[in-house]
């Protein structure tokens, strides 16, 4: 079997099973072994780290390809995070030059001969009694910490590291988004000149696994800006008082972190139908989210607001005033051209022998983003379970897409049910005209 053959299937399994340790380490190892393939090795190991920070084998591999990548300081850090380990867990072996778990001690020799030459910078600097020297490495490794994402309070800060191409289809949906934030960034003079600023909500809503967190997302990835997504049923608060100022301080870490994207998905958790159940500090909450709303645009801070629902009609109309949430923006199931290139995105990174991709997107009307990530995964199950028995790897096929076909249905149809009433009965200022034509075209 050829390497590449090796890799297409360890990345298949992978796929199926993101979340296996050792399945990951197992290809790391495999593919440090070409130089070709060090940054997605070095990738591998890395996301080992973020969930078993003690990984040993892990920190030796990550210590290894970032010298090989040339980012010396980041090697440091993961020397360090090695040193700072306890005795048992580095092995008996690591100081005294044994083998290490069983590996054999090469592992240990090219590390030592890595810290050694250690990219020498930082080292010589500390030699030469340079005091930031220290500092610089703690630096490096706070900087692993927060390049993928970090915490600040309740909330969590993502760097986007998808685009808006990489969201499959959603023409319109991402035509709304470039006018509304990309074009006012890119002509400030063109936009005062219409007196519009930047700024004020955006309101996605449509049946869920459509792409609403996903597009939000590559919106943050296109402007350059810090993602932060919170769902409003994670703010609400038993304590008065307490929702408030976790809002407020949702808002206040997103400007510290601005540029950034605040996504609040779940808008409709502050509704009046939801919140005549729960206490009348609903009330008051809705009315800080409306303050905080209000002082965006002020002073031209770089914090752009998108929020998300999968049911408009449950949203605060105060929420859906002039300057407030007052675009609205239905995210569809994708049309075949962007299911198309939905499973193209999802069949990217595995072994594929011939698949008829038109003819699975043509099937899969009404299916969301998510059931079509789910197809794709099903078939890649399939097709494993065959390799495990027949000890063949093949790439996929056509035909691995039947059953996995056969067992998936939409699941945004149930949505569409209860869509057509709203659009239907409680159309006011015409907010689900859009949504009727839609659902009269697909005959749902
Ligand atoms: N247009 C799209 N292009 C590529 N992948 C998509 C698209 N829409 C959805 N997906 C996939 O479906 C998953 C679920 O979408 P998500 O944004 O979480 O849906 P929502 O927020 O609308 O419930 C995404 O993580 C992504 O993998
Ligand atoms: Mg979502």
């Amino acid at each position: 079997m050829s390497n590449d053959i090796v890799i297409a299937a360890l990345e298949a399994g992978l796929a199926a099973s993101p979340d296996n340790t050792s399945l990951k380490m197992h290809l790391a190892k495999f593919l440090a072994e070409g130089e070709d393939k060090s940054e997605r090795a070095f990738e591998l190991a890395q996301s080992v780290i973020m969930v078993e920070p003690t990984n040993q084998d892990a920190l030796i591999l990550a210590c290894k390809l970032a010298e090989r990548l040339g980012q010396s300081e980041i090697a440091l850090s993961y020397q360090s995070l090695l040193d700072s380990l306890p005795a048992e867990s580095q092995g008996a072996g690591l100081s005294e030059g044994q083998d290490l778990k069983g590996q054999g001690s090469k592992e240990q020799e090219k590390l030592s001969e890595l810290t050694a030459s250690s990219g020498g910078e930082a080292k010589s600097q500390a030699q030469q009694g340079d005091k930031s020297a220290p500092e610089r490495v703690r630096g490096a490794k706070l900087r692993l910490v927060t390049e993928e994402k970090i915490a600040d309070g309740f909330v969590d800060v993502e760097d986007s590291n998808i685009y808006l191409d990489d969201v499959g289809g959603m023409e319109e949906v991402k035509k709304r988004l470039k006018l509304s934030f990309l074009a006012p960034l890119q002509n400030p003079e063109l936009m005062k000149a219409y007196g519009k600023s930047v700024g004020g909500g955006l309101l996605l809503f449509g049946p869920p696994g459509c792409g609403k967190t996903f597009v939000a997302r590559a919106l943050a990835g296109e402007l350059g800006a810090k993602f932060i997504s919170i769902g409003l049923t994670d703010i609400l608060d038993m304590y008065i008082g307490e929702s408030e100022r976790k809002l407020h301080e949702l808002f206040e870490n997103a400007r510290r972190h601005a540029p950034a994207v605040l996504f609040i998905d779940e808008l409709d958790a502050l509704g009046q139908k939801r919140s005549q159940l729960r206490s009348s500090g609903m009330r008051t909450l809705v009315n800080q989210l409306l303050t905080e709303l209000d002082s965006i645009g002020q002073d031209n801070e770089n914090l752009f607001v998108l929020a998300a629902t999968n049911h408009p009609w449950d949203v605060d109309s105060a929420l859906r005033r002039p300057g407030r949430f007052d675009r609205v923006v239905a995210v569809y199931p994708p049309d075949v051209e962007a299911r198309g290139a939905i499973l193209s995105h999802h069949l990217k990174n595995k072994p594929i022998d011939k698949i008829d991709i038109d003819g699975i997107a043509r099937k899969t009307n009404m299916f969301s983003g998510a059931d079509l990530a789910h197809l794709c995964n099903a078939a890649v199950e399939y097709v494993l379970e065959e390799a495990i028995e027949s000890g063949q790897v093949r790439g996929l096929r056509t035909d691995d897409f039947v059953t996995p076909l056969k067992e998936t249905k939409p699941s945004t149809l149930p949505w569409f049910d209860t869509a057509r009433n709203y659009a239907m009965f409680a159309n006011e200022n015409g907010i689900y005209d859009d949504l009727l034509e839609f659902i009269n075209k697909n005959k749902l």
